[in-house]
């Protein structure tokens, strides 16, 4: 599929891209895992029944092409198991998750500074900076999931928004730029349990805009990107360098970002592949305690990875 047919033909609006998920039906969707004990420890056991999430099917339909991105939204009233017990069947109807950092991730400030130490921005209350998931060559997760227990107390809002639009800005405009985007471009190594050496980082390369294959494909992350070129001593070209400008501008336009704040029970999927996504920084407070989020991450059952 080539990139036109990823890209937003406008901005996409919340409503359009958002599904209420009222209490039958979530009771419905909840009585299905009722005497399934291993949805949160081997969630790719639990067998998926087509009937049981028809209901669900349009909204996935979204996810594999524009606009890419979901919000379901769950009635008020759910407990915290409730909500995650729900939140790891709807994650599991998507494809199958994937447990590098845990199939379900608690994103909360450990009170840890990214650009201190090599850890990943999800364990920080700093801004993320436009990304997308995952730093490793070997894992790109098709699809993100993010469930909000608690909202937190100031900023944390979700930015989404699209790297094929991005192409098509930067083919037109910089296409010099594009040409560099679209060769091997090492980052840094952070996910747990990897070698931190140079070489590590040296093989740790791929490209920001990869179309082999007939797939479009987006890897993103300045900051990781900046830091293997700073650790590694390796130069960075002044054409990556603008084309990464590029790529920002565009991003940090009114026009091409959407722009919402999660509340409890929202149950945000986004595609990975050709979407990119942002955090603004988030201040927790005593008295509504802290923002808490979970993170999954999900391959489609054929994906190209
Ligand atoms: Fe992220």
């Amino acid at each position: 599929m080539v990139h036109l047919d990823y890209c937003w033909k406008s901005l996409p609006n919340l409503a359009e891209v958002s599904l209420d998920i009222g209490k039958d039906e979530a009771d419905r969707l909840l009585e299905a895992v009722k005497d399934q004990g291993e949805i949160f420890s081997e969630p790719n056991n639990i067998e998926i029944n087509e009937k049981e999430v028809a209901a669900l099917q349009p909204v996935f339909s979204n996810l594999k092409t524009r606009p890419g991105f979901v919000l379901l939204r769950a009635e008020a009233g759910f407990n915290d198991d409730e909500l995650r017990r729900l939140y790891a069947f709807i994650s599991r109807t998507i494809g199958k998750l994937n447990q590098r950092y845990g199939y379900f991730f608690d994103v909360v400030d450990q009170g840890l500074n990214y650009t201190k130490e090599a850890i990943p921005v999800s364990k920080t209350k700093a801004s993320t900076g436009y990304h997308t998931d995952s730093t490793a060559k070997d894992y790109v997760p098709d699809v993100v999931g993010l469930l909000c227990l608690n909202a937190g107390y100031k900023g944390g809002e979700s930015l989404v928004t699209n790297a094929a639009n991005a192409y098509e800005m930067l083919k037109k405009r910089f296409p010099e730029c594009l040409n560099e985007l679209e060769k091997s471009i090492i980052r840094d190594v952070i996910t747990p349990g990897s070698e931190y050496n140079r070489e590590a980082i040296l093989r740790n390369a791929f490209p920001i805009y990869n179309k082999e294959n007939n797939e479009f494909l987006f890897r993103y992350m300045r900051y990781w990107i900046e830091s293997a070129h700073s650790k590694t001593g390796f130069p960075i070209s002044s054409l990556l360098i603008q084309g990464m400008d590029a790529i920002d501008d565009f991003f940090s336009k009114e026009e091409n970002t959407v722009r919402f704040k999660m509340q409890r029970g929202d149950m945000l999927f986004l595609n990975n592949r050709f979407l990119c996504h942002n955090r603004s920084a988030f201040e927790d407070h005593p008295s509504v305690g802290r923002r808490m989020m979970v993170r999954t991450w999900i391959n489609f059952e054929n994906s190209p990875e």
